[in-house]
């Protein structure tokens, strides 16, 4: 096992380029096996959870060959339809083959996704929007069984208890390519990383309409075909890039992105104080030796990314003042404030908020990642803190991080990885 040592106070400045949008990678390369030949696809980060999806698509027949960011699927080797358990139980956004299993083949059997630390993540809506499609759905053993001889368009009310859903949206999205007739999705996700998944299967030839608002139409059309594709940045790399620079009071420039993607993070970040500047495709910010408290409230895109609320946190935790935030989307995301308040951080929970009262310092300590984006938060906090901070089970981070640490270091992070 390997852990991450981090000497902090060090002030961070310089150039970083952002990698290929996990979120958009994932069902992109689930789309691809609806295509009738060969898939190539460009800016893929190099991920353990890229790596889990290939394995699924490589168990289910599919030959693939992912080399320098650039994908080659072709499904025309498919035979399989069950995604393993081993497999679905590490990354539960394999979900996102569900849909295109269906629509191609009308059979897909698929372990039911286990607990996440994050909070309970039923997938209730998935299963509602395929079943109106036409698809009979049964539970054996712990899978989830899908059949279906034609899937037929239908109007589907998409919306939950936390608004819409990314993934349930990618399922029905693409299932509803292949279906007779028409499908309206309503309270359809509106993530970048939707549109970006609905621009794909548009060059592949789907007749899509509306994606990035909540009613997405589409018409089904008979068969898609193999295209070359490149996918969009990811807006949470970027993200959590210029705020582990910030927390440093450092500088940086965030280039290979889309700063219209984070006009929520962009909008807090100057309410704190913090001077910003962007083009079409860079972000700057320039670091300050205060900032203020400011109150978050996480919610569905355009609002404020969940997936940077943790890195937020630790930001907030060296504010002048005390700032609230509020997790909308998944209510229990607090597993990373235990670890944060062992770096001498000052935060309580109430529910599904949390109170962050400003502190002069933070100080090294010996913490544990548990989750993804809970683990980018530790090692943001390790950079600011004075002295030495040991950070265990960095293997969440490697799911989503491309060369994390080779980055950092490049701006001036004195960051090791070494083995436990
Ligand atoms: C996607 O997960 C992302 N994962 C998550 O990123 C991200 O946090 C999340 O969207 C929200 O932005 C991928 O794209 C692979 P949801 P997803 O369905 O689609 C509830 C990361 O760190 N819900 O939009 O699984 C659910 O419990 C990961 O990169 C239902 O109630 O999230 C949650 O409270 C973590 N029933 C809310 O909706 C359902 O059937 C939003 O979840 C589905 C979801």
């Amino acid at each position: 096992m390997e852990k991450f040592l981090i000497e902090g106070g060090y002030r961070l400045d310089g150039v970083v380029k952002s990698s290929g949008a996990k979120n958009a990678a994932l069902p992109i390369i689930a789309a691809s096996i609806m295509g009738e030949d060969r898939t190539i696809l460009h800016n893929i980060p190099v991920l353990k959870d890229v790596d889990t999806m290939l394995k699924i698509l490589t168990f289910l027949g599919a030959k693939v060959n992912f080399s320098n960011n650039t994908l080659e699927i072709d499904p025309s080797g498919i035979k399989k339809f069950t995604a393993p358990y081993e497999y679905v139980s590490t990354m539960r956004g394999s979900i996102c083959l569900l849909g295109p299993l269906l629509a191609k083949y009308g059979k897909a059997r698929f372990s039911m996704p286990g607990g996440c630390v994050i909070g309970p993540r039923p997938i209730d809506l998935h299963l509602k929007g395929l079943k109106k499609l036409g698809v009979e759905i049964t539970n054996e053993e712990g899978y989830i069984v899908g059949k279906v001889r034609k899937l037929k368009g239908s109007k589907i009310f998409l919306g939950g208890n936390f608004g819409s859903s990314v993934l349930a949206t990618a399922n029905v999205m693409c299932a509803a390519t292949l279906a007779e007739g028409e499908t309206i999705i309503e309270f359809a996700a509106c993530e970048p990383e939707i549109v970006d998944l609905a621009r794909f299967l548009k060059k592949m030839g789907a007749k899509i309409y509306g994606e990035g608002s909540h009613i997405v139409r589409v018409i089904g059309v008979k068969k898609l075909k193999g295209v070359e594709y490149t996918i969009i940045p990811d807006r949470i790399d970027t993200g959590t890039y210029i705020l582990a620079v910030l927390i440093t009071k450092g500088k940086i420039k965030v280039e290979n992105c889309i700063p219209f993607h984070l006009m929520a993070l962009m909008d807090k970040l100057e309410e704190a104080g913090i001077y910003i500047r962007h083009g079409e495709d860079y972000i700057e910010v320039e670091g300050a030796d205060k900032w203020k408290a400011v109150d978050i409230v996480t919610l569905p895109y355009p609002g404020f990314p969940t997936d940077l609320q943790a890195q937020m946190m630790v930001f907030l935790t060296l504010a002048d003042g005390i700032s609230v935030i509020t997790e909308k989307v998944f209510p229990e995301r607090f597993i990373h404030v235990g670890e944060l308040n062992r770096l001498g951080a000052n935060i309580t929970l109430d529910g599904s908020k949390a109170i962050v009262k400003g502190v002069k310092n933070l100080f090294g300590a010996r913490v544990m990642a548990s989750d993804l984006r809970a683990s980018a938060a530790l090692v943001l906090g390790g950079l600011a803190a004075e002295g030495e901070t040991h950070i265990s089970r960095i293997y969440h981070l490697d799911r989503g991080y491309e060369k994390f640490e080779e980055k950092l270091s490049k701006v001036g992070a004195r960051i090791k990885r070494v083995k436990e």
